[in-house]
């Protein structure tokens, strides 16, 4: 039984939709705790609802990131987790926390990584007129949205779409890829070896790439 430790720091969407399948799919892992780093946040009410444990080590609290990352590591490592799992987690992890989970700690980004790291990608996605947008499941790194890409779903940018819209969208890509990619690693499907990402054992119907055609 594999242990996960899902950090969020807002809404935690994508974390219900890992939590879910992993429930509903009887994946050989459960989720260990779900970590914020906002009391307030909604993602926590999510997670109790779904009886999951959960706690908070507030950024706020902690006068330099070093000290934040250091007190995260601390919760997390409470939970001896073998993956952790970053869903809408804000805050930028410094060199040693990535090192310390390297290979073992994924994220969601949406955009079609290379394309728009950092925020707001959604509106900078229709200022550039890209016709196709989407998300990226990645291991992470010691540089922020730049770590080997595991898997990516794309959808249309329509002729008549709001930000609003497009991250509805986006959004329902991301809660079909995130469990997908998560899965992959609960089962010992998926890899980092060093800087290259392998599946194996690959399926004829599976692909790296989810595309929404509509
Ligand atoms: C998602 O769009 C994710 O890609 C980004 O932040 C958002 C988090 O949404 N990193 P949620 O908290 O999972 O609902």
């Amino acid at each position: 039984m594999k242990k996960l430790v899902i950090l969020i720091s807002g809404r935690g969407s994508n974390m219900e939709s890992i939590a879910c399948a992993c429930a509903a799919e009887q994946w050989p892992a459960h989720i260990a705790s779900v970590i914020a780093n906002r009391p307030d946040c909604e993602g926590l009410e999510r997670a109790a609802g779904l009886n999951l444990p959960v706690s908070v080590v507030d950024d706020r609290e902690h006068a330099t990131r070093a000290d934040f990352d250091f007190a995260l590591a601390q919760a997390i490592d409470a939970c001896s987790p073998d993956l952790v799992v970053l869903a809408g987690f804000m805050r930028v992890l410094g060199a040693p926390f990535v090192r310390r989970y390297a290979g073992r700690l994924l994220n969601i980004h949406p955009s079609l990584l290379p394309a728009f790291p950092g925020l707001r990608t959604h509106s900078r996605a229709l200022a550039a007129g890209v016709r196709v947008h989407g998300a990226t499941a990645h291991f992470v790194v010691d540089e922020v949205d730049a770590g080997p890409i595991v898997a990516q779903a794309a959808v249309p940018v329509l002729d008549d779409d709001t930000e609003e819209a497009l991250a509805e969208r986006v959004l329902e890509a991301e809660h079909r890829l995130y469990p997908l990619v998560v899965r992959w690693w609960v089962d010992d499907r998926l890899r980092l070896a060093g800087s290259r990402v392998e599946l194996l054992d690959r399926r004829p119907d599976e692909t790296r790439l989810l595309w929404d055609p509509s």
